[in-house]
């Protein structure tokens, strides 16, 4: 069987959290003849901290003054907005985390802050742009969906975990029906339901005009077969949302990776891999979706491999986290970002790629992750990959991202996370064994992506061959555009965009 048809690129942009895949590189990675994701994690913090920034250069509000409830996105301005950026002695006004009863406030400003940046991403332009979420964050989802659909996003991926509600999400939302999605209590079978009713919520029936396709991230066949036997049910009950195909994610890409399937681990507590993890592509083309391969397939060689073994493509993430050109005047610097490049700091991602070029960056696959899950981790002094600094830092839990639901004494639900103090995670029944080596990552990636202060965490794939095919020196740098047409291959992208 050949692989089924599909509409979308060769080269999918890496959804990476956070803030690394933000809505204008996903702009110009999809102008340029890839698939732009923008990242949907924490995408409701991002909102509001650029938003108390005062949001330089009226991006975020000129999407927000597109929303088609402006009672709610006026609700999430008058909240956050401090015309200017706050001073440094005014107070920035809290978050809320997330939780299985968010406040009006909070749900207003997931469902905008999604809708915010996918509008961003697809502003001025029609070629598709995608969002991608972690299933291990459930709280936001239905929030979240309803955003980026509401802004018309054109495909949804999705891994860490297994997605399968999310097709019934999608229909309900284009139904008009309220949505659920259930939630893990940890140690429990019976999960805790949550819904959203959004037209009770905006007071009208949403404008929604299209379905987006739904992609799993998998790293399993057995995954994809749990998969294509969801995409008969949707089929036979005529559902507008269907499985579309896949992305299979192997253990060297960046960001979080599937557990290895024998358990391995070497004396650091670092994740180990064998044969046993290795993908049979060929029956997965035999399954008929089309599919993208992730991790460590950013060179062109790669894709014609990829393409040669049933692939439709690959999905690139590395690469393009550690690109972008910057300039030496405001008006070089504001052209360069147009040429693309990523939400990491420029200072991190400059001495990144040196030392990668160097063949001096050295890449764990670490236990730091709260979510249990293997987690690429670069190494580097100063960050929240190592020991001293990290242990030299207060262990709190001030965002909250990757908090779970666990069931109290009483029987009420009570939320935890084993990177916060680990006095409170024990008193909430969790075990001392679940907090070793694992740390903050909500904190790390946001100051990664100079959204906060604090120590950052910078997760990369194993394989960073591609900068000395993309760089002269190790003071080099490359942009967005030159990655796809690296990987494409072709003489000169024309540039007839004005990205932003
Ligand atoms: C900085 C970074 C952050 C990432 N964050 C996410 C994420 O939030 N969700 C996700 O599904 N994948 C994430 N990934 C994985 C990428 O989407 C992509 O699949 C992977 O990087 C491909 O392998 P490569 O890094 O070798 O190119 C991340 C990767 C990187 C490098």
């Amino acid at each position: 069987m050949t692989p089924k048809k599909t509409s979308l690129p060769e080269i999918f942009m890496g959804g990476m959290g956070v803030n690394i895949s933000y809505w204008l590189i996903a702009k110009i990675v999809s102008l340029f003849g890839g698939l732009g994701i923008v990242s949907g994690v924490a995408l409701d913090r991002i909102l509001a901290l650029i938003l108390q920034d005062g949001d330089p250069g009226g991006h975020c509000r000129r999407a927000l003054a597109h929303f088609p409830f402006q009672d709610k996105a006026k609700m999430v301005l008058d909240a956050f907005f401090i015309e200017g950026g706050a001073s440094r002695i005014q107070s920035k006004r809290g978050i809320q985390m997330y939780s299985t009863d968010p406040s009006q406030l909070l749900q207003a400003l997931i469902v905008c802050a999604n809708f915010t940046f996918v509008w961003l991403a697809k502003e001025g332009h029609d070629k598709p742009i995608g969002i991608n979420y972690l299933e291990k964050i459930q709280m936001p989802i239905i929030h979240a969906i309803t955003g980026a659909m509401l802004a018309g996003v054109d495909v949804i991926v999705m891994g860490a975990g297994i997605p399968l509600h999310i097709p019934e999400v999608i229909n309900c939302l284009i139904k008009g029906a309220p949505l659920t999605y259930p939630v893990t209590v940890v140690g429990e079978k019976e999960k805790k339901v949550m819904t959203f009713d959004p037209e009770k919520f905006f007071g009208s029936r949403l404008p929604l005009h299209k379905v987006p396709f739904f992609i799993p991230i998998i790293s399993s066949y057995t995954l994809a077969l749990v998969f294509a036997k969801l995409d008969k049910k949707l089929m036979e009950n005529k559902s507008p949302c269907r499985v579309h195909g896949f992305v299979v994610e192997t253990s060297t890409a960046g960001g979080h990776n599937a557990p290895p399937r024998n358990g391995g681990r070497n004396t650091k507590g670092e994740f180990v891999y064998d044969e046993k993890d290795e993908f049979d592509k060929q029956k997965l083309v035999d399954l008929g979706y089309p599919f993208w391969m992730g991790g460590s397939y950013a060179s062109p060689e790669k894709l014609e491999f990829a393409k040669s073994q049933g692939a439709v493509g690959i999905q690139v993430g590395t690469i393009l986290a550690l690109c972008g050109k910057s300039g030496k005047t405001p008006e070089e610097d504001e052209k360069m970002a147009q040429e693309g490049r990523s939400g990491m700091t420029q200072e991190l991602r400059d001495w990144i790629r040196k030392r990668a070029f160097l063949d001096q960056l050295v890449i764990l696959t670490s236990a730091f992750s709260p979510t249990g899950f293997p987690f690429k981790v670069a190494k580097l002094n100063g960050t929240a990959s190592d020991d001293f600094h990290y242990g030299c830092r207060k262990r709190v839990c001030k965002q909250g991202a990757l908090r779970v639901l666990y069931k109290k004494p009483n029987g009420q639900n009570g939320y935890r996370c084993p990177a916060e103090p680990i006095e409170d995670y024990i008193r909430k029944g969790g075990k001392i064994e679940d907090t070793i080596g694992v740390r903050c990552i909500c904190e790390g990636l946001l100051a990664t992506a100079g959204m906060i202060d604090g120590l950052p965490i910078v997760t990369l794939g194993d394989d960073v061959s591609f900068l000395k095919r993309l760089m002269r020196d190790e003071n080099d740098s490359y942009s967005a555009r030159d990655v796809l047409a690296f990987l494409m291959v072709t003489e000169e992208i024309p540039c007839e965009c004005n990205a932003s």
